[in-house]
């Protein structure tokens, strides 16, 4: 898909990816409609980027409603549509240990937010012929996300909707791409562009925003912006039990060196 002239919404766009990515498509020439719940940050970053911001709580059906409303008069018919917004709430001690309430928001924000999106939006586009939905889900969505299963679980969930979406609709003018970055320096795991600087394995946002953009307008599926995730993703189909035991060791690896294996650390030892 060509991002000129088009209408596009990023949620979580407040910061990170989502507004990075927004700062390249108005580059592009599209008209971006960024949401956040966080209304003073999307607000910030909206008129810092040259496009509009919204409050919307994409945990909520209604809001992605009222969002869509807004966007369609303020700025026409949305093309694209990219569920960007996540979490990541730590994991107490054992797997289980989560909150029932954290458990709740990683699903909502994780997978029925795409699915409140396309719901709402599939009809006109297919009667039209043409959409796009961009779904940024996660790497852990194909491998696994050490110490956060609710962040696993459901990212592996929204690769399996975006798959529908594509299995579905894809030959009826509906574009989908599923993006699964790996480690990323943005405020969800609390790193900045200075310590990308220091590690290849760790991306700025402004390379996954680029990785996005050319995967879209190739009309990719699956966009990979740390292409090694292929082969792990590979080894893990190929031999379950030997990726179950490297993920172990991996584990423990960062347990014994870092004193943790924190989400902010494990990209050091990979
Ligand atoms: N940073 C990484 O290492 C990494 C890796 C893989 C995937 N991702 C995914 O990339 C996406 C973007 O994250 P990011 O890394 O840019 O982090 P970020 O914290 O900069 O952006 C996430 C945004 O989502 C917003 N958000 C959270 N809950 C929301 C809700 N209910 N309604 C509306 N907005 C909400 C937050 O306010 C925030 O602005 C997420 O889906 C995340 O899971 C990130």
């Amino acid at each position: 898909m060509d991002f000129a002239d088009k209408t596009v919404v990023i949620t979580g766009g407040a910061s990170g990816i989502g507004a990075a990515l927004a700062e390249l498509l108005v580059e592009k020439g599209a008209r971006v409609a960024l949401a956040d719940r966080n209304i003073e940050a999307v607000q910030e970053a909206a008129s810092r980027i040259g496009c509009m911001g919204f409050y919307c709580d994409v945990a909520e059906e209604t809001q992605i409603l009222t969002l869509l409303g807004s966007v369609q008069k303020e700025l026409g018919e949305v093309d694209c549509f990219v569920s960007n917004a996540g979490v990541f709430d730590s994991q107490p001690s054992h797997v289980g240990s989560a909150s029932n309430e954290d458990w709740s928001r990683n699903w909502c924000v994780h997978v029925m937010a795409h699915v409140y999106a396309a719901r709402a939006l599939l009809p006109q586009m297919l009667k039209r012929g043409s959409g796009y939905f961009v779904n940024v889900t996660s790497a852990a969505g194909l491998l696994n996300q050490i110490e956060n299963a609710a962040y696993s679980a459901t990212k592996h969930a929204a690769v399996s909707f975006a798959e529908s979406l594509a299995i579905t609709h894809g030959d009826a003018g509906i574009g989908v791409s599923l993006v699964c970055p790996q480690y990323v320096a943005t405020p969800l795991i609390g790193l900045t562009d200075q310590d990308a600087k220091a590690s290849a394995g760790l991306l700025t946002s402004a390379q996954v925003a680029e990785s996005i953009v050319v995967g879209v307008e190739a009309n990719q599926f699956l966009i990979l912006p740390h292409p090694e995730v292929a082969n792990f993703a590979q080894r893990r189909a190929q031999d379950h039990d030997g990726w179950i035991s490297g993920m172990q060791r991996m584990r423990k690896t960062a347990v014994s060196k870092l004193g943790r294996a924190s989400i902010a650390d494990l990209y050091k030892i990979i």
